[in-house]
């Protein structure tokens, strides 16, 4: 094919490319944009290594010491550009109430007449690179192909760990194949001659994540980190996916998807949706304590889960992602082993620590040195830190949301079937916030409904992987609050749906079960240990899927008795479980007048089924 040329702008189209559709979006994005020249990413490591050679080149990339942790390396970004930016996100579907009260919304004509002027000329001074990428495995009946137009290198090789990225990606797409457009700038234009003063170019006043969901767009502005910038993950493997999943008939779903493999072998496969920051990627590579021998976990996914009904009945879940984009602080030896052998070579950390032997820190991982911090380090923002000063002025060493970049392939604990295009099938739902009080460590809902009910009320503290105030209560129905592409009060009515989809092939549901890892005690501490001890409650769900665990009736659907919970191995007297999972009136009485706000947001389309639960909960609870 020949190169078109733009304004004098050689778009060296590779020869291997032969979707005619896909050049003239390229020819006009560069058109548009105005970059100085365009590069078509091949996926390869020669690639790679010659990207992060220019990102350390230009100081936005610090190579780390080659023998304590080895081809990984440093990035800091912008103060102003260290998270999602809930508030600069839209759902520009034709209707309002498509986007529904939960989502940013407007016309998509006029964000288009918006965003018209920020793209002219945006890449003006940049490379603008096109990324092709594969969510899920590359040629998969249920994967799908996106093309990211970027002017951030970081985003490349960001994305070149993430998803299955590169020019095999080309072969799948042909000549008329689709590709979800992804289009993004760091929104910081160079004028003639000008160079950049900042190793971490962004537009600090302007952002914008915009999607249309109806043309399956995505456009992108102004910020350079995760999920506003590595456009396959929330923006198109959430935002966008769950659309398409509302119209053929699959979810897409802020789920971890875990194997658990008992001491007989049998395997079973678990798909949990937690908010941000509250323990996915935790979860998703559990060790078993002492007192598991024989059980494994092994981890599918950390973040996303693409589920889809087959014709036996059964949900079946992939990954669609390729890597972890993970929270750095907070993990260590004893929280996360496998997550830390995953993080010894080939990472890229962002907003981490660096120590003065050239390696990486952050807050949390003094627990693998008998809670000693380092003497000194450089922190997130490029200043020295000591002790002392993290004493005096609170500062903290590594960025509260600071994250590492890793392919899965680097987890000890990966699961065989982790890139099996037919995904793996689901036994258990979990769905857990972030809950200092009310929600009780576990239950288990006692039909799909309330499962819904349950998983469309939870309650989260708001934690750094957002912008914002944090530690304030929200609800985040499913954990998708800031990720459902449409209406929440239809996406409640597509998972209460699909009960009937799936008993009219004859298949029951997989039971959902209700987690809550974060009660604190009267001193504000957690009471329950938490992350490999979560084996217990894992287990006592095998035991209900088995029918060896019989489980009492509470309130808020069916919970473990002191007695069915493996406790080999933890002193957790018959108290301290009471602490987790007593249900107390008052504060019940106060949680479903909260719901009950909740749905009044929702009320215009919220499913009839979910108020009538709501009422069955409000006489459990006046009877208690
Ligand atoms: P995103 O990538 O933002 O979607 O989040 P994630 O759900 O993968 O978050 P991650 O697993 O990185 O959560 C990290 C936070 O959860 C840290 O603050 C951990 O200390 C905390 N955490 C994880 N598991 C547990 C647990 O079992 N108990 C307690 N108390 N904290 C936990
Ligand atoms: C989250 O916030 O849920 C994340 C991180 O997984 S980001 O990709 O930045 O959205
Ligand atoms: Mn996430």
């Amino acid at each position: 094919m020949n190169s078109p040329v733009m304004q004098g702008l050689d778009l060296n189209t590779p020869s291997y490319v032969k979707h005619a559709k896909l050049v003239a979006w390229v020819a006009d994005m560069a058109a548009l944009c105005k970059p100085d020249n365009v590069v078509w990413c091949d996926g390869s490591q020669e690639e790679y290594d010659r990207l992060c050679q220019e990102l350390v080149d230009a100081g936005t990339f610090m190579k780390l010491n080659e023998a304590k942790r080895p081809g990984s390396f440093l990035a800091r970004t912008d103060p102003s550009d260290v998270a999602r930016v809930e508030d600069r996100t839209y759902i520009c579907s034709e209707k309002e109430e498509d986007a529904g009260p939960t989502n940013n919304w407007m016309a998509p004509a006029e964000m288009r007449k918006t965003l018209q002027p920020l793209f002219d000329g945006c890449m003006k001074g940049r490379t603008m690179y096109v990324i092709p990428f594969s969510m899920g495995p590359l040629g998969s009946h249920i994967s799908h192909i996106g093309i990211e137009l970027s002017d951030s290198a970081y985003v490349v090789v960001n994305q070149k760990l993430m998803t299955r990225m590169g020019k095999a990606v080309y072969d799948v797409l042909g000549t008329d194949g689709d590709f979800v457009p992804c289009m993004h700038t760091v929104g910081a234009p160079l004028a003639e001659g000008q160079k950049d003063e900042t190793t971490w170019p962004c537009n600090p006043e302007t952002k914008y994540i915009v999607h249309y969901p109806e043309t399956r767009e995505i456009w992108s502005y102004g910020s350079g980190y995760g999920g506003n910038a590595l456009l396959g993950k929330k923006c198109f493997a959430l935002r966008i996916a769950s659309t398409m999943g509302r119209d053929q008939g699959w979810l897409a779903e802020h789920m971890l998807i875990l194997g658990v493999t008992n001491p007989e072998g049998k395997k079973y496969h678990v798909a949990a949706a937690f908010p941000s920051a509250c323990g996915k990627t935790n979860f998703s590579m559990l060790v078993p304590p002492a007192g598991f021998e024989g059980w494994k976990v092994t981890t599918i996914g950390d973040d996303i889960a693409w589920v889809k009904p087959h014709e036996d009945g059964k949900l079946y879940a992939i990954n669609p992602e390729a890597g972890y984009f993970g929270v750095a602080p907070g993990t260590n030896y004893h929280s996360n082993p496998n997550c830390m052998a995953s993080l010894n070579k080939g990472v890229i950390f962002t907003n981490v620590a660096l120590t003065d032997d050239g390696d990486v820190w952050w807050e949390g991982m003094e627990q693998d040195n008998n809670g000693v911090k380092p003497d000194h380090l450089i922190d997130w923002r490029g200043n020295d830190w000591t002790p002392a000063i993290a004493k005096e002025k609170g500062t903290k060493a590594a960025h509260p949301n600071a994250r590492f970049t890793v392919g899965a392939t680097n987890n000890p604990a990966l699961d065989a079937q982790w890139d099996d295009a037919a995904g793996v099938a689901i036994d258990a739902f979990i769905f857990g916030g972030r809950r200092s009080t009310t929600v009780p460590l576990v239950t288990q809902a006692r039909d799909w409904t309330e499962g819904v009910y349950m998983a469309a009320t939870m309650g989260s503290e708001t934690t750094a992987a957002a912008f914002g105030a944090q530690g304030v209560v929200r609800r985040d129905p499913f954990a998708m609050l800031p990720f459902c592409g449409y209406n929440m009060a239809d996406y409640f009515q597509h998972w209460l749906d699909m009960e009937g989809k799936l008993e009219a092939k004859g298949h029951t549901l997989p039971p959902i079960f209700c987690v809550n890892w974060f009660r604190k005690n009267a001193e504000g501490k957690f009471v329950w240990p938490g992350f490999g001890d979560n084996m217990r409650v894992l287990k006592w769900m095998i035991d209900r899927l088995e029918g060896k665990a019989e489980g009492e009736q509470t309130m808020f659907g069916v919970a473990p008795t002191y007695g069915e919970i493996n406790w080999t191995g933890l002193d957790f007297n018959a108290e301290q479980f009471a602490t987790v999972t007593n249900i107390d009136k008052a504060a019940w009485e106060q949680e479903l007048k909260s719901h009950g706000e909740h749905f009044d947001k929702l009320k215009d389309k919220l499913p009839k089924q979910l108020e009538e639960t709501k009422a069955k909960l409000e006489e459990r609870v006046a009877a208690l």
